[in-house]
């Protein structure tokens, strides 16, 4: 894993919009994997503003988010596919019909997890992952304890995520469920991309670069893929013992 650290989050967002606009750039069909939260919000708007002043286009660029929780519809505020929309889909030339989130109403769950998943191998797989880190060391959706090998699936999220993420988005509610792709989905990935900022981000990120290999940490086993780029503002790295 590589790790590479910036002085802050307006550098880190920027090296890692960097990073994703070479690969549009590159590559003739980009499959992107991409994360929500707080952590990526900085790299969207680096994205937007880059295709606005250097005319990165998207047009040939598919999508595929992480998660979206379950009951909630793509035109709640809560949920995945709205915050996508609001930071990155309604900003640049994507085309919708590339951009992919799981339907988090009016289907079957498993049924749509089946579909997310033969959508991602039709597609020819993801090219470049984006993930974020939960405090307990989730990525997506997959909670300690998820199985290494598990694939899009229904699955019930951790009381601290929920409150965490009610807290951040200053919500009275939030599901307790969502639909993520699993551990196994996003190992397939031929690239990933892990970002981290913030010190309170510094104890989970030394657990899962630095600690044991372990379900417990989901995030610990990204150790074990063979190109991942991990991008850390000051305070997330201090605990690493980087020179
Ligand atoms: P955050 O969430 O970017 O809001 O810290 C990360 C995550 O829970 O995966």
């Amino acid at each position: 894993m590589r790790v590479l650290t910036y002085s802050d989050y307006d550098e880190m967002s920027a090296a890692a919009a960097r990073m994703i606009a070479s690969r549009i750039a590159q590559l003739p069909e980009p499959v992107l994997g991409l994360a929500t939260g707080s952590t990526p919000i900085g790299m969207y708007s680096e994205l937007a503003r880059i295709h606005d002043e250097e005319g990165l286009d998207f047009s040939r660029t598919t999508t595929f988010n992480l998660d979206e929780y379950w009951g909630l519809a793509p035109d709640d505020p809560r949920s995945y596919k709205w915050f996508m929309k609001g930071h990155l889909f309604s900003r640049v030339n994507l085309d919708p019909a590339r951009t992919h989130v799981p339907r988090g109403v009016d289907v079957d769950p498993d049924a749509e997890c089946q579909r997310y998943e033969r959508l991602i191998e039709e597609s020819g797989g993801i090219d470049l992952q984006v993930l974020g880190i939960g405090m307990n060391g989730h990525i997506g959706f997959n909670e300690p304890g998820a199985d290494p090998n598990s694939r899009t699936r229904l699955v019930r999220l951790a009381q601290q995520t929920v409150d965490v993420n009610r807290a951040k988005g200053g919500l009275d509610s939030l599901p307790g469920y969502a639909l993520s792709m699993g551990i196994g989905t996003i190992m397939e990935a031929k690239e990933i991309l892990l970002l981290a900022n913030g010190e309170g981000k510094a104890e989970i990120i030394r657990r899962a670069l630095r600690g044991p290999v372990t379900r417990d940490v989901p995030a610990s086993l990204l150790q074990t893929h063979p190109n991942v780029v991990c991008m850390l503002d000051k305070p997330a790295a201090k605990l690493l013992d980087l020179p």
